[in-house]
């Protein structure tokens, strides 16, 4: 690259002090961290910052809860975080906190600057407070009942059961989450962000065409209505005391974006980086903040009108991403999908997971899901199957033949083609289509793997005088490994790393992909990755299962916590179905009922069964006579108009045509326990 390298600024959310990571979280990280590797690669000036969210109501609260300070909970906090992204390989070049001097100055600064600017409202409005614990209360501090469906115990702001939202003044009964006192109203004056003078602003920056489209979608009808913004609290609250008003302090909301700026600028007076060229506002740098998407409206909206208002650079663009669900529904505590950082680095390799998010992230706001099995046969195929057996199938034959790699090429072309695949691969990285990049690369894999198959260098070893033949193909293989752990390497560091070794070379670079690997000694093949056991999933699983989240309520963690959802059973609750195979040995019409059949069911020493069930859309029963099903047959006799069905036969599909009776395998007699 003879272009001077890009300045980029990189940032991820930052993680509330008041509980540990867990695969939600690590979504985003490990996308952005790909993302800022590759562009290291590339050999741009590229830096990821980022810190823990320190202040607010929630880490005030947790902090009482354990009986320690606030600065004690947030130091112990930042510490696990930071244990756990190192394990997971996300390599920030500054990590820091919320609660440091750099963030209170800049906070201060940002606002000093809006104020003078005209852009701080003070408001006097009425709030809860609660006058045992002596604080106003946040809506999510209080509950009741909903004035709409008088579901009790709902939300200040919204009802879980029927979705209506209100006003926290509106709930019947309400009480304070934290004391469970009454609270009553009380008139306070509070700090207002004036963020409708900033629409002309925000409608230009969102139609810069650098926001994902969802995400301009969003801003679009937020701008329809924008309203001024509360950045202040009333004292006891965690967080910068605001200069000029003693006992109010800046919003957690106000404090933590600038944490991005304070954050960088520690770093930058640590390795003496020009703190100003990356963010005053006519700056050349990028500057990137990868997001959820519930927080697109503080990136989207408050965060460039605060920076604009201070006279300060906007953000190039935000990049949001969608939530991680596991196995297709919500993460669950019970169902121990709940999956915490830690618990899973106790049973799986982290780069699994990482390649997992790679082989399908895409570049927009779509929900994620970390479907487990498919999770363990993508990297066993893909990683396992198909990249590393190109090393597994050919490094030992070097190493028999002279330990070095030859100075020809059997199959240039199979090399060429794996060179000039750089391109494309780096476009994906850079447009975040991480699933493009890994299916390219599982493509040239795919080739490789064919040729390795094709040429079978295990047979020609065995014979005379073919050493240099051998020598030659497994250099093509390997010349084609090397470059698909070079495009792996943002996504696997460490197989990367293990892989440099073996080849004996110095850490690859981007640039790389231009050269080839001739006349050059390699090191002894070692696995370098192994595959995963389903085994090791269920336990993590099952670890899970007894993990509490420290899903704290309140503000700060409104957000973060994917929700509780249990529909799950205990093994003891499936083990009293009763299922037993049962011979059909009769089938009939029923008078007055189009969908059901009749069913005489032979069930050995249970004896017989009559059962209706709802196939006649799709069975004939003259065809049904003499199949075997599988019975429920401890089910409770229930009295239909029709007569009595002893049992239910158990099928599956949505119903009417779609409709497909469940049998036992060949060789069930009626009466048998089927599990
Ligand atoms: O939603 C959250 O988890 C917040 N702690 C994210 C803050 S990001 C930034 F603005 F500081
Ligand atoms: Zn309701």
């Amino acid at each position: 690259m003879s272009e001077a390298p890009r300045k980029i600024l990189v940032t991820s959310a930052l993680p509330y002090a008041n509980g540990p990571i867990h695969l939600g979280h690590l979504l985003e990280y490990i996308q952005t961290d790909i993302w800022v590797r590759f562009q290291k690669l590339r050999g741009e000036q590229c830096l990821y910052v980022c810190a823990d969210d320190a202040h607010g109501t929630a880490i005030m609260l947790k902090a009482e809860e354990k009986g320690i300070t606030p600065e004690q909970q947030i130091e112990q906090v930042k510490a696990e975080h930071e244990r756990d992204f190192a394990a997971f390989q996300i390599r920030f070049d500054n990590y820091y906190s919320t609660h440091s001097p750099e963030n209170k100055a800049l906070s201060e600064m940002i606002f000093q600057r809006n104020k003078d600017a005209g852009y701080i409202l003070e408001k006097t409005i009425t709030q809860l407070y609660d006058p045992e614990k002596g604080m106003f209360l946040a809506d999510r501090f209080v509950r009741g009942t909903c004035p709409k469906c008088k579901t009790a115990d709902q939300y200040g702001d919204n009802c879980e059961a029927c979705g209506a939202t209100y006003s926290p003044s509106e709930l019947i009964d309400p009480y304070s989450a934290v004391s469970g006192a009454t609270p009553v109203e009380k008139e306070t004056t509070q700090l207002f962000f004036d963020l409708p003078k900033f629409e002309p602003l925000l409608r230009e920056w969102t139609r810069s065409g650098s926001l994902q489209e969802g995400v301009a979608n969003k801003l679009q009808e937020w701008m329809e209505d924008l309203q001024p913004w509360d950045i202040s609290r009333e004292a006891p609250y965690f967080g910068f005391e605001i200069p000029g008003y003693p006992g109010k302090y800046f919003y957690v909301w106000m404090d933590a974006p600038v944490g991005y700026m304070a954050s960088f600028q520690n770093l930058c007076e640590r390795e003496g980086i020009n703190f100003d060229d990356y963010w005053k506002a006519d700056s050349d740098a990028e500057l990137y903040h990868f997001i959820g998407k519930d927080i697109i409206n503080f990136h989207g909206l408050f965060w460039p009108a605060m920076l604009d208002g201070a006279g300060l650079r906007k953000p190039t663009a935000i990049f949001s991403h969608g939530f991680v669900t596991v196995n297709g529904a919500k993460m669950s505590k019970s169902r121990g999908t709940f999956i915490m950082a830690r618990t899973y680095l106790d049973h799986l390799d982290p780069e699994y997971l990482r390649y997992y998010f790679a082989a399908k992230l895409n570049s927009r706001v779509d929900d994620f899901d970390l479907n487990l099995e498919d999770f363990a046969q993508r990297v066993n195929t893909d990683l396992v199957g198909k990249v590393v057996n190109i090393a597994s199938r050919t490094g030992n034959f070097v190493k028999k033949f002279g330990g070095r790699l030859g100075d020809d090429l059997d199959n240039p072309l199979l090399a060429r083609e794996a060179q000039e695949a750089a391109g494309r691969i780096a476009a994906f990285y850079e447009q975040r289509e991480f699933s493009k990049a890994m299916r390219e690369i599982m493509s040239l894999a795919d080739h490789a793997n064919g040729y390795i198959a094709d040429k079978a260098p295990w047979s020609l070893a065995k014979e005379d005088g073919k050493e240099q033949e051998v020598l030659a193909i497994c250099t093509t293989a390997l010349n084609v490994f090397r470059l698909l752990v070079l495009y792996l390497k943002p996504v696997l560091p460490g197989l990367a790393e293990r892989a440099e070794a073996f080849l004996d070379i110095p850490p690859l670079t981007w640039a790389d992909a231009g050269t080839l690997l001739l006349d050059h000694p390699i090191n002894k093949f070692k696995p370098l990755l192994s595959r995963v056991d389903m085994a090791h999933i269920e336990a993590m699983l099952a670890d899970s299962r007894d993990t509490n989240p420290a899903a704290s309520a309140g503000e700060a963690a409104a957000q973060d916590t994917p929700e509780e959802e249990d529909d799950t059973i205990t093994i003891d609750d499936f083990l009293k179905v009763k299922l037993r195979a049962a011979r059909i040995a009769k089938a009939a019409p029923v008078e007055g009922a189009d969908k059901l059949l009749q069913l005489t069911l032979d069930v050995g020493e249970l004896g017989e069964r009559n059962v209706f069930a709802g196939i006649k859309s799709k069975y004939r029963p003259e065809d049904l006579e003499g199949r075997m099903v599988v019975l429920v047959a401890n089910l409770a006799p229930r009295k239909m108009k029709f007569g009595v069905s002893e049992g239910m036969v158990l099928a599956a599909g949505p119903g009417g045509d779609d409709i497909f009776l469940l049998s036992p395998d060949d060789g069930a007699e009626p009466g048998m326990e089927v599990r």
